[in-house]
């Protein structure tokens, strides 16, 4: 089969014929159908996300059941299915918690499968499964319990936005914070992820969704998904312009959806006495923000992490498809490009140029 693969950090990525070991016991072949593009894909090429290579990178993705392995229960050949890219194991303490995305053994694997080898080869040399999915192929192996299934009437471009950008944003909202409605939020950064943020908003009943760019096109594109008012940061002081925009008091919630230091920092500033600032973006490894603890204490402010907007797959991925069968949640409208696995390259070009909200791969 065909895949884009990483060999080395900053590098293009080479679309080759891999070989890909069929399901083991407990796990499922699938034909991956859509893939988007994420930024984090673009920070594992970069090196700025750090995971293991040569791997085939590529995490947001939605396909049909094909293979099975011995004793597979939870699906059936010919099963339309999103993957979960934090592949839980179900048996640790976060797991049983509550908190799949915080796996101790996804922690601890990083790019093999539950028993520590890969399904992935080049010429006999193992390949790592980039960000545990490598969607970016014509075909892939997953544990049973990383796929959801999913009902038909969901279009697969869109299915394979709610494994990351749509779960990420949306759940930043709904489940990290569990934003009540009528808040003031601010949303930084308004790329696939945080245009979902700006939905989830909308889905909680915000009075106020800033949304904060330096592009001119986001900006557009965050007033069609819920924003009520805009900040272009290019051109002017976000943090003044949100307490101009807030009476003075600043938001609730000011969530970063970007991984930038500075703006990380300013999400801290745009909070008002009180709330919240939320990181959503990953910022990168090594590097540090200057913060005053003082602040905190005396402002009562808080800073939050969110990760994958604490999805509960199987519980959230159906909850998210009926906000997209009400008309609250617009999946269609987030994929501005198209394309083939060969167009991977040209894709992250795009995210770096900030040109588009998210290219979907159809492989
Ligand atoms: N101020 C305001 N906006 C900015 C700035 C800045 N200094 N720098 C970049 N942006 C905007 C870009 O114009 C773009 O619209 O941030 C947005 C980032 O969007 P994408 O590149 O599409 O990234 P996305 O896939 O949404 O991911 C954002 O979330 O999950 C994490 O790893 C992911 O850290 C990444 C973040
Ligand atoms: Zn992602």
């Amino acid at each position: 089969m065909k895949a884009a693969v990483l060999y080395s950090y900053g590098e293009p990525l080479k679309v080759e014929e891999v070989d890909l070991a069929p399901p083991k016991a407990g796990e499922v072949k699938v034909k991956i159908e859509a893939t988007g593009v994420c930024h984090s894909d673009l920070s594992a090429r970069n090196g700025t996300l750090v995971f293991p290579v040569p791997c085939i990178p590529g995490h947001e993705g939605a396909g049909t059941v094909v293979e099975l392995g011995e004793g597979v229960s939870r699906v059936k050949e010919g099963d339309r299915v999103i993957i979960k890219w934090i592949p839980s194991c179900e048996k640790c303490w976060h797991c049983t918690h509550g908190e799949p995305i915080h796996c101790q053994d996804v922690h601890e694997r990083h790019g093999l499968m539950a028993d520590r080898t890969s399904r992935l080869s080049i010429g006999g040399t193992p390949l790592f499964h980039g960000l545990d999915g490598a969607t970016f192929a014509e075909e892939a192996v997953f544990d049973e319990k990383a796929v959801v299934k999913i009902p038909d009437d969901v279009p697969v471009d869109a299915a394979a936005l709610i494994g990351c950008a749509v779960g990420t944003g949306v759940g930043a909202v709904l489940n990290t914070c569990k934003v009540p409605a009528g808040s003031r939020v601010a949303v930084i950064g308004c790329g696939g992820v945080g245009l979902n943020v700006v939905q989830g908003a909308k889905i909680a009943d915000c009075e106020q969704i800033i949304a904060v760019d330096i592009s001119a096109s986001k900006l557009e594109a965050a007033q069609k998904f819920g924003a009520t008012d805009v900040v272009d940061a290019s051109s002017s002081n976000a943090s003044s312009a949100i307490r101009e925009l807030t009476d003075g008091v600043g938001v609730d919630y000011a969530f970063e959806v970007i991984g930038n230091l500075k703006t990380q920092e300013q999400s801290i500033e745009m909070a008002r006495r009180g709330g919240y600032a939320v990181f959503v973006g990953v910022a990168p490894f090594g590097q540090n923000i200057e913060i005053t603890p003082a602040i905190l204490t005396l402002t009562g402010r808080s800073i939050i992490g969110s990760y994958f907007g604490d999805m509960v797959p199987e519980r959230d991925f159906p909850k998210l498809i009926d906000f997209w069968r009400e008309g609250k949640l617009d999946l269609e409208g987030l994929i501005s490009e198209k394309g083939g696995l060969e167009d991977i390259n040209g894709a992250f070009e795009a995210i770096e140029q900030g040109s588009v909200l998210r290219t979907v791969i159809n492989p």
